[in-house]
């Protein structure tokens, strides 16, 4: 009876971000050669959908609304269950969980109190992301809840001692909380023996909608004067430089691929921006923008880790085919992977990422999408 409410009557139905209703769905995605099933499900709330599957915690599809109000994917991933199994890991390792150890360690070695532990070596010559059968390829037990109203999804995995050449058993959480225009995700693990723990989410973006050409002309920011300089095999050599004055300074907002292919050592080992940033300050805090003309969409992280991987997808080279049928290319898609920095066991001048029993690991991303 109020004139608002005929105005909106008389509005044209649109599939927009303002008829989303708050909620969780559940669906079987598929099942392992093993017979265990994969469960997704699609958690909605105001402004955003999101798709997460039991195996390897991977976020599959993100849904927000461009400037518009129209809805978008923005989240590379794939179709189907056989996909992730048989060409994410290895490979892009898209939306997924990863553990125990985000990022490289040197020859896959580290030492604690005298005892030199072996990973797997899977990018040759180094241990990535947890070794050949890290976090991202086991199927997570998921409890549906909701924070203050809002939809969550709390997974639980836990690894046997010694496994991937890791010590302890180690019991990880990721709850994955839907706000009405964010996704935060908390981080939880415990052990019972000394052990090493760096966990993320390796989610790529494309703002413009997954599949639809670079991110070459995204805009970002780096809250971030500093980075780690790696070698010609992505080891940090130690370093804590400046960004300043090289082509990996994103203090104000720059095009993605301004600089991409300038020349700099850095980036020639990287094939393009792959590089652990060091966050300014401490506690949960702005991380990184950013944002994308055409659609308008924006992205920003926060996090409490003392660092960034920013990864402009340079290994994507056209074999893999996305959600929406689309080629992947280099650069289609971009990956902010808030973390400890790489190869930290290897170097005392880095923030320690050592968990002893009694102690519990504990972090906070958040990845807030607006539109303007
Ligand atoms: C690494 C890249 C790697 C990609 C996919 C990123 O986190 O930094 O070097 O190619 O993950 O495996």
């Amino acid at each position: 009876m109020t004139g608002a409410g005929t105005a909106a009557s008389a509005a044209p139905a649109r599939a927009t971000h303002s008829t989303l209703k708050p909620g969780i769905k559940k669906d079987l995605f598929g099942s392992l050669e093993d017979g265990t099933k994969v469960w997704r499900y699609t958690i909605t709330n105001r402004s955003i959908r999101v798709r997460i599957i039991t195996y390897g915690g991977i976020v599959q599809t993100i849904e927000v609304p461009d400037a518009r109000g129209r809805m978008g994917n923005v989240a590379l991933g794939f179709a189907g269950l056989g996909d992730y199994v048989a060409k994410n890991n290895p490979g892009p390792y898209f939306g997924a969980l990863i553990g125990r150890y985000a990022n490289r360690i040197a020859k896959g070695r580290f030492t604690l109190d005298g005892v030199t532990y072996q990973l797997p070596i899977n990018n040759d010559p180094n241990s990535l992301h947890g070794g050949t059968n890290g976090f991202d390829t086991k199927v997570w037990t998921a409890t549906p809840g909701s924070d203050h109203g809002d939809p969550s999804l709390r997974l639980d995995y836990t690894s046997p001692d010694k496994e991937m050449g890791y010590p302890g058993n180690l019991h990880a959480t990721a709850t994955y909380t839907i706000t009405k225009d964010s996704i935060r995700i908390d981080y939880r693990a415990t052990t019972d023996k000394k052990t090493i723990v760096n966990l993320t989410n390796h989610s790529y973006f494309n703002l413009a909608g997954e599949g639809t050409g670079t991110i070459y002309d995204h805009v970002l920011q780096l809250n971030a004067h500093r980075y780690t300089p790696v070698d010609s095999t992505l080891i940090p050599t130690g370093q804590l430089a400046p960004v300043a004055g090289t082509p990996l300074d994103f203090t104000k907002p720059t095009p993605i691929g301004d600089r991409i292919r300038d020349g700099h050592q850095q980036l020639v080992f990287g094939r393009g921006y792959d590089h652990n940033w060091i966050v300014d300050g401490s506690g949960l805090r702005q991380a990184a923008r950013v944002s994308e003309p055409t659609s308008g969409r924006v992205l920003t992280m926060s996090s409490d880790q003392p660092g960034i991987q920013f990864y402009s997808g340079n290994f994507l080279d056209g074999t893999l085919y996305g959600t929406g049928g689309h080629q992947y290319r280099q650069g289609d898609g971009f990956a902010l992977e808030t973390q400890h920095f790489p190869d930290s066991p290897n170097h005392g001048n880095f923030p320690s990422t050592v968990l002893s029993p009694g102690q519990t690991y504990r972090t906070t991303t958040v990845y807030t999408f607006s539109a303007r």
